[in-house]
């Protein structure tokens, strides 16, 4: 307990009424600007040393609020607050050096690294941008981190391109630990892989996580392969945290309908691909709902597809309430459902 207070006492990343739109395509030059509202006033905390968790279906902002908090989207309203500073997108000096604590592991390893660098030049190439160390540091820093997700200093002249989507993934968070980052944003790092690797991967990033303290946020959209680790989660829906807090009070106790949609499609035989794999068709109906959401209609997002909704939420004004402590939810009908 004594641990889990100090863990608690200070949030590495937060956000306060963070939002972040995109413009839509104009019909014509003569029509008003639409906005897609890719992230809505949302107010998180992710404290240090904790496995957070971001979960929703494709589309519903879950990239760019982890851009936002990463200085590489701007927002359109509210704040990103890293180590207790203000990020300022403007103050390019400044965001620079608090870069430095921050990395970001993506779906595809492929598309983030350079298939034709060698292991040690796509590893090591966050240590030569800063270009501190000298060549024999580099050297053995790279080493380290490349012993430290399991693959040897032997690999380090081969071609990225010669290993597997899952060894590739393994050289990408290498590159990420390399520069010592503190955050670490881990974008769906398994979800392009073959499932037979997923479990692999989890568990290396956990292991690293417990050996250096890192504090990740984990986006996801499927929710169960995010119970096993997260300390904490929030839950996504069209731009908004529905749900929000303690991993185990929510999978306890899920409160929003999309929560407990999630859980229940996680137990489905199919292991939730369905609802939660957006088809493509189901992402441009995502969009034009957020376009709609993004005119402003009022009323709860995930009205349309709740199975307790009622009439109170074509108007509600919905922000996260407290149900016990470190467990918020936006729908006020969930505990008398
Ligand atoms: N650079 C961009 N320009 C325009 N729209 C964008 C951009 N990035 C994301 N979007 C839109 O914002 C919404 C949220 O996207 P994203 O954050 O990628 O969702 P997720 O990561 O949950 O799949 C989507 O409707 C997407 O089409
Ligand atoms: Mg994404």
């Amino acid at each position: 307990m004594g641990e889990m207070s100090n863990r608690k006492s200070e949030a590495l990343v937060k956000t306060e009424h963070l939002s972040v739109r995109f413009p839509l395509k104009r019909e014509s030059p003569f029509s008003k600007r639409r906005y897609v509202n890719a992230v809505s006033d949302v107010s998180i905390e992710i404290f240090k040393g904790e496995a957070f968790a971001l979960v929703g279906e494709s589309g519903c902002g879950k990239t760019t609020l982890a851009d936002a908090t990463l200085g590489f989207a701007a927002p359109s309203a509210g704040e990103v607050f890293f180590n207790g500073e203000k990020l300022d997108i403007r103050n390019k000096k400044r965001l620079k050096q608090q870069r430095r604590s921050m990395q970001k592991i993506f779906q595809d390893p492929a598309s983030s690294m350079n298939p034709r660098f060698t292991v040690a030049r796509a590893v090591a190439e966050p240590l030569m941008i800063r270009r501190e160390l000298g060549e024999k540091r580099i050297l053995s820093k790279t080493a380290e981190a490349i012993e430290s997700v399991g693959l040897s200093s032997g690999d380090l002249d081969r071609f990225v391109s010669e290993f597997s989507g899952g060894q590739q993934q393994r050289i990408a968070i290498a590159r990420a630990l390399v520069s010592g980052a503190e955050y670490i944003v881990c974008d769906e790092p398994v979800s392009a892989l073959d499932v037979s690797v997923h479990a692999q991967i989890l568990n290396l990033l956990m292991d690293i996580q417990k050996e250096r303290g890192i504090t990740y946020m984990f986006i996801s959209h499927n929710l169960a392969s995010v119970r096993k680790f997260a300390d904490r989660l929030a839950i996504m829906y069209l731009g908004r945290i529905v749900e929000y807090g303690d991993a185990e009070k929510v999978f306890a106790n899920p409160m929003h309908p999309y929560t407990r949609m999630l859980i229940d499609s996680v137990l489905s035989l199919d292991g939730g691909k369905t609802a939660i794999n957006a088809p493509p068709e189901a992402n441009e109906a995502l969009q034009e709902e957020q376009g709609l959401y993004a005119s402003n209609d009022g009323g709860c997002g995930f009205r349309r597809r709740c199975p307790i909704g009622r009439s109170e939420c074509e108007s509600i004004k919905c922000s996260l309430e407290k149900v016990e402590s470190d467990h918020y939810t936006e729908c006020p009908y969930a505990a008398n459902r």
